[in-house]
C-alpha cells in the first residue's frame, strides 16, 4: 500500500486518480462551503493552504501509507468534484475506514455511489480489506441512503461522539463486510445473466 501512487480506477463518467498539486482551487471550493462540511469536525475551509496542506498530506501518505485518498474527477475534464478515502488500516484484522465528500453542485446525479462502488470493489479485491467502517451523522440522511445503497449495515448507535461546530453529535456507525460485498455482485450478475 505505500510507495506508490494508488492506480487510477475508471467508472463510466468519472476517474478515481491520485491528488495533483493544481487540485488545491477546486478542492478549496468543495470543502469552503458550510453545507459540506456541516457533519465535519472541522469548519469551512477559507484559506487555499488548508486545500494545499491536504495534497501534501495525501501525497506523502502515498509515500509512507495509511492513508489512501483518491480524487474523484469527471471523465471528461479531468475536474476534481469530489473526495474519497480509507484510512485507519488495521492489517492484521484487514479492515479499515470510508471516507468522502462531494462538491454540492454535483450532489444528487449518483457520482458518490458510482464512485465509491469502484473504490470498495479495488478494496475488498486488491487491497484484500475484510471489513470497511462508516461512522456518520445520523442526521446527515443523503450519508445515511448513500451507504445503505452500497450495501453496508448499520451496526451501532454512539450518542454524544462528537463535538461539532460547538454542538454535540451522535453517531451512528455502519459495517460493511466482504461477505456483504461478493453476494452483492453475484446477486447483480445474477439479475444482469437473467434480465
Ligand atoms: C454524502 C454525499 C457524498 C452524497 O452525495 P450524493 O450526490 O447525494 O450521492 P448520490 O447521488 O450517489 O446519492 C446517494 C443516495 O442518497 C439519496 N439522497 C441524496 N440526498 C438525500 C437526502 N438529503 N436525504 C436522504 N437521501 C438522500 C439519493 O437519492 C441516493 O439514493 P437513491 O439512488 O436511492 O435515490 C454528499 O451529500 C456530500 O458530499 N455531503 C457532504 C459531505 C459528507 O457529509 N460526507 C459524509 C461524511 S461521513
Amino acid at each position: 500500500m505505500s510507495d506508490s501512487l494508488p492506480p487510477v480506477l475508471r467508472t463510466a463518467r468519472l476517474a478515481l486518480r491520485p491528488f495533483a498539486s493544481t487540485d488545491a482551487g477546486d478542492l478549496l471550493r468543495i470543502f469552503a462551503d458550510p453545507e459540506v462540511v456541516r457533519y465535519w469536525s472541522n469548519g469551512a475551509w477559507t484559506d487555499i493552504a488548508q486545500a494545499e496542506a491536504m495534497i501534501a498530506e495525501t501525497q506523502q501518505a502515498y509515500r509512507d501509507g495509511g492513508l489512501y485518498r483518491y480524487a474523484i474527477a469527471l471523465l471528461d475534464t479531468d475536474q476534481l468534484i469530489g473526495i474519497c478515502n480509507l484510512r485507519g488500516f488495521f492489517e492484521q484484522n484487514r479492515r479499515c475506514e470510508l471516507g468522502y465528500a462531494l462538491a454540492r453542485d454535483h450532489w444528487g446525479r449518483g457520482y458518490a455511489a458510482e464512485a465509491l462502488e469502484a473504490l470498495l470493489g479495488h478494496a475488498f479485491h486488491e487491497l484484500d480489506m475484510n471489513r470497511i467502517e462508516a461512522d456518520i451523522d445520523p442526521r446527515n440522511g443523503a450519508s445515511a441512503r448513500l451507504l445503505e445503497k452500497l450495501g453496508f449495515r448499520r451496526e451501532g448507535y454512539m450518542p454524544e461522539r462528537w463535538i461539532v461546530h460547538g454542538e454535540k453529535a451522535d453517531t451512528a456507525f455502519y459495517g460493511l463486510l466482504k461477505s456483504y460485498w461478493n453476494e452483492r455482485e453475484r446477486s447483480r450478475s445474477s439479475v444482469h445473466a437473467t434480465g
